[in-house]
């Protein structure tokens, strides 16, 4: 395996043992420092890297030292894709690996003798991840990650935000439209009402300009909407069930449509139908698409608008797939992502699970 390792001065002495164990075990290690037990050095500068190298991939497990192991777990669990267990029995590291997948073991070079610290890594290294039930669990966690860390950006690239609108009342009406039970019009009338509340988020950053008006009592600033210009792009058909209900609060949007289809030979979305406002370069797009799912039909709605000149996008879904934010995001980077939920992962025949089913037959029905 390849490992990362990394200490602080309370780490290093174990560090140095723990090295040999792992070189004469016949692991590639690279050492992250520090290089002496005499000089102080703060344990998230050693945890950070070793935890980035891991999580990224370059490293298969990373190993971390400080007195007790604590600083260095804490630290290191702060970087996403990182999942650092302290451990101080050989109980413990087998579970952490079996239940937990862990690929960082944190260990408290004040607290472990040598030989208890090699029983430990060695156990550590050779248990296997049992998945299964345990899978649910670490997904979970993926998922809360996916949800709450932001994006690296990208050098040289605008990188679009990501925004899970989940407001209580959105959430609230995401739980009853992934119910099998809820009827159509129930289903219809609620994405209305989930798109509209979303308005709140997706036009935060509209802007304002200050003008005066005479209340009853006196001659006051006020800020109203600077006159910026808005459209949405419903993608047919399903994209339409959320029209009504943001058009509620942005009367004067204009809509355009796009209608794309899934070639059966090459799978790849092709355009059977697009009108757009005449002046879609100067408006700011919304694109609309309850399911992110695969990120095929998404690309290629932002391709089209791009191609007619939109300098301004937005993608604005009710359910994503992780598959799809990140089709989106590689293809169209600057794109700012908004959807109510973020879900698992697609299926094998692409839907996303747990989603809600095929959102255009559940709004009109036609199943
Ligand atoms: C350093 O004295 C010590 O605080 C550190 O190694 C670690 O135990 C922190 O969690």
């Amino acid at each position: 395996m390849n490992i990362a390792i990394g200490a602080d001065h309370a780490g290093f002495t174990l560090k140095e043992s723990v090295k040999n164990l792992l070189l004469s075990l016949g692991h590639h290690v690279d050492d992250f420092g520090t290089d002496s037990a005499e000089r102080s050095v703060d344990y998230p500068d050693i945890a950070i890297p070793v935890a980035e190298a891991v999580a990224s991939g370059t490293y298969d497990r990373g190993i971390l030292l400080c007195g007790t192991g604590i600083g260095m777990s804490i630290a290191a669990n702060k970087v996403k894709g990182a999942y650092t267990a302290l451990c101080h029995g050989v109980f413990e590291a087998q579970a952490s690996r079996k239940h937990n997948n862990a690929n960082i073991l944190a260990l408290g070079g004040r607290i472990l003798g040598e030989e208890i610290a090699c029983q430990i890594v060695t156990a550590w290294l050779s248990t296997s991840f049992e998945g299964e039930r345990h899978l649910r669990r670490t997904r979970s966690i993926q998922h809360y990650e996916r949800r709450n860390t932001p994006e690296h950006p990208v050098p040289g690239v605008e990188t679009g935000r990501f925004i899970v609108v989940d407001h209580p009342l959105i959430q609230h009406k995401v739980a009853i439209i992934r119910d099998k039970r809820t009827s159509v019009k129930e289903f219809r009338e609620l994405v209305q009402e989930i798109a509209g509340l979303m308005v709140y988020e997706t036009t935060r950053d509209l802007p304002l300009e200050e003008t005066c008006v005479e209340t009853p009592l006196e001659r006051t600033v006020v800020k109203t909407l600077s006159g910026k210009k808005l459209a949405v792009v419903p993608v047919l058909r399903a994209g339409l069930g959320m029209v009504d209900g943001i058009l509620r609060l942005v009367p004067n949007a204009k809509v355009g449509h796009i209608g794309l289809y899934r070639d059966p030979e090459t799978l790849e979305p092709v355009e059977y139908y697009c009108k757009l406002p005449g002046d879609i370069q100067e408006r700011d797009i919304y694109i609309l698409d309850p399911m992110l799912a695969t990120g095929g039909s998404a690309s290629a709605a932002i391709d089209l608008v791009k191609r007619k000149g939109a300098r301004k996008i937005s993608l604005v879904c009710l359910i994503a797939a992780p598959e799809g934010v990140a089709k989106v995001r590689e293809r169209h980077p600057e794109v700012d992502i908004f959807t109510a939920a973020l879900d698992k992962h697609l299926n094998d025949h692409g839907y996303i699970v747990p989603g809600l089913g095929d959102a255009g037959d559940r709004l009109f029905g036609t199943k």
